[in-house]
């Protein structure tokens, strides 16, 4: 078994030294969706979504073991889709040396991308994957790197296509990302994800959210909004900053407050940009109290 091991890194043009100091390269971007999670979140939308569709996962590097390219297959026919790609990174972070690679699969079978351009790298920003995502996909889903994540998000909203991506918790109300949900161009899906396996298979937490394009249907996390008169919100959670502008906290909105109002993500989680309020301001609100800077939200008002 050892021997085969091995030989294995051998083949692969590696050493334990090499794969160890790659190891140590390995940052934050290998976290790995746990099958459930995306179990949970796909089966929430309207089946017909998937029927004849391409899907494209641009960052499932795990050959044959991507949770997301496993859910597609297992639910190939169910879906009705008619073809799944997935392309594999193999940037510095290669641990194993897999290699950039592109899987196809159709109700007909499996196969490998023919023709690789010369230095094809897996990026989900190289001219190959980009070309799949212009000309083939129709819908692209996958949990992105996290490091990437800017780049990723304006190519894909850029691309126009339906997308339903897994990123952090803070995106609401991270300047880069605000004028996205602002523009409608995007908004949470239906589940927070807490959980992501290591390279070990060992769990690690990493708060977490689904972000699509994709038709919600009767949010249930509506019911966390507690939208009332502003009198009747508690005093703990809502305040005046030095500039006079109202803060609300534990996804309390009042309903006949006329001005601008600043909030976290929370509220954007459950769905309050759907219930006839907007974001009107495309960067992020510091609060000050007494001259101290608060953590960043984002201003809203009632339409
Ligand atoms: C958060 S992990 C998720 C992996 C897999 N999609 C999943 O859900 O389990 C992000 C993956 O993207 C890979 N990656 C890093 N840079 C990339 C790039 N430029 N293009 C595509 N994938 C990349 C990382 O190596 C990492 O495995």
């Amino acid at each position: 078994m050892k021997e085969k091991a091995k030989q294995t890194l051998e083949e692969r043009g590696l050493t334990r030294r090499d794969v160890l100091q790659k190891a140590q390269k390995v940052n934050n971007d290998e976290f790995y969706t746990c099958y459930e999670d995306i179990e949970k979140e796909l089966s929430m939308y309207d089946k017909n979504i998937w029927k004849n569709k391409v899907i494209f996962c641009n960052c499932d590097d795990r050959k044959n073991t991507s949770p997301f390219a496993l859910y597609f297959l297992k639910n190939f026919s169910e879906l009705g889709l008619q073809k799944l790609i997935c392309t594999h990174y193999g940037g510095s972070l290669d641990l194993f040396n897999q290699g950039a690679k592109g899987y196809i699969f159709t109700k007909d079978g499996f196969r490998e991308l023919k023709e690789y351009p010369k230095g094809y790298t897996g990026s989900f920003d190289h001219p190959l994957s980009l070309k799949i995502l212009h000309e083939e996909a129709d819908i692209v889903c996958t949990n992105p790197p996290f490091s990437r994540a800017n780049e990723y998000w304006r190519i894909i909203i850029e691309s126009g296509k339906k997308f339903l991506i897994i990123s952090g918790q803070t995106i609401p109300v991270t300047p880069a990302f605000i004028p996205y949900f602002q523009n409608n161009q995007v908004w949470a899906g239906y589940n927070r994800v807490d959980w992501f396996l290591t390279p070990k298979k060992e769990k690690t937490s990493n708060p977490c959210f689904w972000y699509t394009n994709i038709k919600i249907k009767n949010r249930p996390r509506y019911r966390y909004l507690k939208i009332m008169p502003l009198k009747d919100i508690p005093e703990k959670y809502k305040e005046y900053d030095d500039s006079k502008t109202l803060i609300v906290n534990n996804c309390y909105i009042p309903n006949d407050y006329k001005k601008p109002f600043a909030i976290a993500n929370h509220p954007i989680f459950n769905g309050i940009l759907e219930k006839g309020y907007k974001i009107i301001q495309d960067k992020q609100y510091f609060p000050y109290k007494n001259g101290k800077k608060g953590f960043g939200r984002v201003l809203v008002q009632k339409i």
